[in-house]
């Protein structure tokens, strides 16, 4: 199983187990999570929602090949299902990243309630790199959070961040020894079973309120972007560089 999953004292946990493949994301394993928050949702006892990866990795981001054979099509994509049922969560959702958060696995943060993260974590936001575009409203939430002359390091230059400076820039809460970070996580996840659970749904609800609709327009104006580039050359030879471990080369584009 890629994905585990599994409930216990009012915490849903969402394990991403991939680790041969540095955790990268299929079409599958999207699938799975999505049908684990919903799971996550219906179920009365679930007061909070935990994601996290293995000890030396979060996620690589999606799979670049399964993502050049499955491009997603239209809004039911797994991919899609499963950023809407986080992005539409009404329970606090938490995450713990320990080593690399690459690309969506930085991008979901944007949509967790609260995150954090080892010391020796790596997030980047490499979409520019591989001839696509920013996605899930990271071109909107990355600026709001960070100020845009960060954000632009970030999503034009694809800088890495350190853990510090994904706390400078607001993706994460707090840095912990890599072997605490789940434990961590855990504990606070734990803490919304002794607060009452409609004030904290409608509190969430209210926080998030405000960019909304913006949200979602983004989200729309992105996804069409990225699925437009997904098919271009650039975007090709940026996948195949990656898997030829090589540079790209992308001098003969205009
Ligand atoms: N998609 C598909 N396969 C991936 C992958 C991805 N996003 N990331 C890693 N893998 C695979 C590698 O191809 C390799 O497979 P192999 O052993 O069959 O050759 C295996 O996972 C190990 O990866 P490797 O690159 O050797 O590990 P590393 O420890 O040197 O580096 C990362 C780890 C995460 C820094 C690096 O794998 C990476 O940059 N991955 C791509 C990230 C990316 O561009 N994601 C897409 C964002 S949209």
């Amino acid at each position: 199983m890629t994905i585990r999953t599994h409930t216990a004292d009012g915490v849903a946990t969402i394990e991403i187990a991939r680790p041969e493949k540095k955790n990268a994301l299929t079409v599958a394993m999207y699938q799975q999570m999505a049908d684990a928050i919903g799971a996550a949702h219906d179920d009365a006892a679930v007061r909070a929602i935990l994601i996290h990866g293995q000890p030396d990795i979060f996620t690589a981001g999606n799979d670049l090949e399964d993502f050049m054979k499955n491009p997603p099509a239209d809004e039911k994509a797994p991919v899609f299902q499963f950023m809407a049922a986080l992005g539409y969560a009404e329970k606090p959702v938490i995450a713990a990243v320990n080593g690399a958060a690459v690309g969506i696995g930085t991008t979901l943060l944007l949509h967790c309630d609260l995150a954090y993260c080892a010391d020796n974590a790596m997030f980047s936001m490499p979409f520019v790199s591989l001839g696509l575009c920013s996605e899930f409203a990271s071109s909107l939430l990355v600026p709001l959070n960070a100020g845009y002359h960060k954000a632009a390091e970030k999503l034009l230059l694809g800088e890495p961040m350190s853990a510090e400076e994904a706390l400078e820039m607001r993706i994460v809460n707090r840095i912990l020894p890599p072997a605490e970070v789940l434990d961590y996580a855990r504990k606070q996840a734990l803490r919304f079973n002794n607060l009452p659970p409609t004030s904290v749904r409608e509190t969430k609800r209210l926080m998030k309120a405000g960019w909304r609709s913006l949200t979602e327009k983004i989200i729309q104006d992105e996804a069409r972007s990225f699925a437009r580039m997904l098919r271009t050359e650039e975007a090709k030879e940026a996948f195949a560089a990656f898997f030829e471990r090589r540079k790209p080369d992308f001098s003969r584009f205009g």
